[in-house]
């Protein structure tokens, strides 16, 4: 059979490259609590990514999964934060320094930063990928408040990077937990509501369980506030071909994983209810 070369080919050649599987080495592994790890690793495709983007990781002989960029370092290293709740992700953290995995990507679009008075909001793991969005807003944007909520204080992330962080623009990042071990008691959410009534912000940043983003693109609605939040769905392709990640008319590989309020009015009916489970069937979010 003859082989399509990246000019015949319909895929653009940049983006062939992007696809294409490249094997990586762990170079670094950071134990982020009980069931998070931190991964390093390097890849010249990855260090150009945008905040909010993420990589399928092949992870040989158990399978390949979507995660989050979490670190972009000047050096060229690349991190991504995993929390281990299936077959990939736990094969995944079990995994050495040394030790090759598969890398495509960056896929999808980044999160646009803004230069006003900025909110980030994050639940769980869903911090990762808000941690480099940071990164970014505190060199760019006029006020930087982050909050980060999470079950307990065995499950805080980034504690140290994040007070590092907001330092800089001279705030102090919020912690929630549920069963009130560290800092405020309670959900993320309610605190995000009470700093909505307080303070006029420009943009507010997400993600994290889909319940809790939801919350919170109806008080960006109710404070007319733009939102921009990073979605998870079954993937598998990641380049907009097989429709596993479908939500309304968008495939959140391609047209996400970080969708505007506009986007996020149009799947209103889908966003924070239903998703399509491995099978491709339409199921309750739980
Ligand atoms: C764009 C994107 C970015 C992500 N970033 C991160 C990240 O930075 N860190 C991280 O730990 N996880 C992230 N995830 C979620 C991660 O991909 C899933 O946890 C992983 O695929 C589960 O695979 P598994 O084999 O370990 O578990 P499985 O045994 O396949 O499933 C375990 C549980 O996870 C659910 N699940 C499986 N696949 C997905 C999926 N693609 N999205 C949501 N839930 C799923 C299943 O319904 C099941 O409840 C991201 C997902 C997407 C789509
Ligand atoms: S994962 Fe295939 S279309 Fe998005």
């Amino acid at each position: 059979m003859q082989r399509l070369n990246n000019k015949q080919s319909c895929v653009p050649p940049k983006f062939d490259a992007i696809n294409r599987m490249r094997t990586v080495k762990i170079l670094g592994i950071k134990t982020e609590n009980c069931a998070v790890k931190t991964l390093t690793f390097k890849d010249k495709l990855c260090a150009k990514a945008q905040p909010g983007q993420f990589v399928m990781v092949w992870v040989p002989g158990v399978d390949e999964i979507p995660i989050s960029i979490s670190g972009i370092s000047s050096d060229g290293k690349t991190c991504i934060t995993v929390h281990g709740v299936g077959d990939a992700s736990n094969a995944l953290n079990e995994k050495q320094k040394g030790d090759v995995i598969g890398i495509r990507g960056p896929f999808g679009n980044g999160f646009v930063t803004s230069k006003g008075n900025v909110l980030v909001v994050g639940g769980g793991t869903g911090i990762g990928p808000l941690m480099p969005l940071t990164e970014q807003l505190v060199k760019c944007a006029k006020k930087v408040t982050v909050m980060s909520g999470v079950k307990d204080k065995e499950n805080l992330l980034f504690l140290e990077r994040l007070n590092e962080l907001c330092s800089c623009v001279k705030t102090k990042p919020v912690f929630t937990t549920e069963d009130g071990s560290y800092q405020t008691a309670g959900f993320v959410t309610d605190q995000a509501k009470k700093m909505l009534i307080k303070e006029k912000f420009d943009m507010i940043y997400t993600c994290g369980p889909e319940v809790m983003m939801y919350k919170m693109f109806v008080l960006s609605e109710k404070h007319d506030v733009p939102i921009q939040a990073s979605l998870e769905r079954m993937m598998r392709c990641a380049i907009g071909l097989c429709g596993s990640c479908q939500i309304g008319e968008l495939r959140v590989c391609k047209d996400g994983p970080v969708l505007n309020s506009e986007q996020l009015r149009s799947i209103k009916s889908e966003f924070g209810k239903f998703r399509l489970d491995a099978t491709g069937n339409k199921i309750k979010q739980p």
